[in-house]
């Protein structure tokens, strides 16, 4: 990467700074990285056990930074030949071809995994953090098992962290651990966490069952840090509304709550957009691209969604604005193809299942009522495509419609600027989506109004190729600022400054698009 500020420009200079750098900007601390998706999982596959990369943004963007650092890594060990393969610690060397750091597993029974996490994460603080409160479903079981199973990894963290160590929790399966953590490590070690979703207006948290405990949970840590700074501002409001006796400083960005001082920050996570440029441009991509057209019969133009099959994903709004965008266009009927990768996800919650049903039924429709035996109008298939094909995907498609209902980041919108490595495609964004804020040459619409959204559809699709160029040079321009390394730079270096006491983190340094 050559975009990111580096590490030890001590007399304020900025240098390049590559990945493999995170050791030095870590220093002498060791890293411990809590998050409950592991980045590799062991299967069977017959009698042999194969490796399986977990491609998600969380996952895929710490992987290259532990592989840096060589720390450790504590995660749910969700393979079933996950056993197998781990050491007397529950521990096993990853990347298992080519090992960098520990991976270390902690095993939850499937009464954990029903209550802690499609309990009480997925179908309360999920919902919840995306402003759904009618999804919402508690348990007090899911609640009691989200309590125990947040202190059985903080036993882990209290295992494997030193003083000194950087411990980083990832997201909203972890909100009570930090305050846990805080009682049993050394007071030297500093706790930060980054929440990947988005954090609701108070009116919104209110709603949450042990909201209370979910915020003080939070307040362990040193370092708490959003993607934007309206997720920032809503938790600060949040603590001030439930918790009489903290002090919040806005301005600051820090809370202090039982002797206890949180700073509270943005740093909006990227992708790594060289590696992903460098995979829309292999031969495997140009393979995949011709088969794919071939195969598939697909119009000359291309529009593409990927998404994990979310109610938040804003899935069915987007086939209503494409049928409607077809039945006021009837001139684009055989001329535009809808490209929908999906992936199956949390299926044994009935809303997802419904979501799932919903999304199946509305491709149907627009089917049956436009398709012809040329012309397919939405493709939809839910198959694993290896990361060329999937950069290859998002090269050739003209657009990409991304329409989250709400959206911590959406990383894809940032993956699809990436591969455009021929300035070419169009950006339709949802105004509800993180990646909003840097983003702003995208078309941005309410994913909801969708007469206004197929009205962007037919804007994308007719754009003068100036506009378009211009549009996307700026959003690669964007997203090359924002890559994956500025983020671990930010991040990191906040808890650097704060575990070697060099003050607050205020600036988070970011650029900015159009809304906060
Ligand atoms: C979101 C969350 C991640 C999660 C991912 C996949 O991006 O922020 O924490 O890992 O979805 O969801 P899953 O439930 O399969 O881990």
């Amino acid at each position: 990467m050559s975009n990111s500020k580096s590490a030890d420009a001590d007399d304020g200079e900025t240098e390049v700074e590559t990945p493999t750098d995170w050791g030095k900007v870590i220093g002498d601390g060791g890293l411990v990285v809590v998050s409950n998706r592991q980045p590799y999982s062991h299967t069977y596959d017959g009698d042999d056990i194969t490796v399986e990369v977990h491609a998600g943004g969380l996952t895929a963007g710490l992987d290259p930074v532990m592989q840096s650092v060589g720390g450790t890594w504590i995660a749910w060990g969700d393979g079933d030949a996950d056993r197998e393969v781990v050491d007397e610690d529950d521990c096993v060397p990853a990347p298992p071809d080519d090992p960098g750091y520990t991976l270390c597993r902690v095993w939850l029974d499937e009464e954990e995994v029903d209550d802690y996490y499609y309990g009480f994460s997925n179908q309360v603080l999920w919902p919840i953090c995306h402003s759904a409160l009618t999804n919402v479903t508690e348990w007090e079981s899911y609640w009691e098992r989200y309590k125990s199973v947040n202190e059985r990894f903080v036993d882990r963290v209290e295992e494997h962290a030193e003083s000194g160590d950087i411990v980083w929790f990832q997201d909203y399966h972890f909100a009570l651990a930090p305050a846990i953590a805080r009682e049993r490590v050394d007071e030297d070690t500093v706790l930060m966490q980054f929440w990947h979703i988005p954090w609701p207006a108070w009116d919104t948290f209110r709603g949450c069952p042990h909201g209370e405990a979910i915020i003080e949970g939070l307040l362990g840590n040193d370092l708490l840090v959003f993607h934007v700074p309206r997720y920032r501002d809503n938790f600060l409001d949040c603590v001030e509304a439930a918790l009489g006796d903290a002090t919040v400083d806005h301005e600051a960005g820090t809370v202090t709550y039982d002797g206890h001082t949180t700073q509270v920050t943005e740093f909006p996570m990227g992708v790594q957009v060289d590696e992903i440029a460098q995979r829309a441009a292999t031969d495997e991509a140009d393979e995949f691209w011709a088969d794919f057209t071939e195969s598939y019969n697909v119009a000359d133009t291309v529009a593409v969604g990927v998404d994990r099959l979310d109610y938040s994903k804003g899935i069915p709004e987007r086939l209503r604005a494409l049928e409607q965008f077809w039945e006021r266009n009837p001139e684009w009927q055989g001329k535009l193809t809808y490209v929908e990768k999906g992936s199956e996800t949390r299926s044994q919650i009935d809303a997802y299942q419904d979501i799932q049903d919903r999304i199946e039924a509305g491709v149907e429709r627009v089917n049956d009522r436009f398709g012809t035996d040329d012309w397919t109008p939405v493709l939809s298939f839910e198959e694993y495509i290896s990361k060329e094909a999937l950069a290859s995907l998002y090269r050739h498609s003209d657009l990409a419609l991304i329409s989250p209902i709400r959206d911590g980041m959406n990383l894809v919108a940032q993956e699809y600027v990436a591969a455009q490595i021929d300035d070419d495609g169009v950006l339709v964004l949802s105004d509800q989506a993180g990646a909003g804020r840097l983003l702003d040459a995208a078309v941005m619409v309410k994913p909801q109004n969708t007469g206004a959204f197929a009205d962007a559809i037919e804007a994308a699709v007719t754009m003068p190729e100036s506009e378009r160029r211009a549009r996307m040079h700026r959003l690669r321009e964007q997203v090359s600022e924002n890559d994956l390394a500025t983020w671990t730079g930010l991040n990191l270096r906040a808890a650097v400054a704060l575990r070697d006491g060099e003050g607050s983190v205020t600036e988070p340094g970011v650029p900015t698009g159009g809304q906060p």
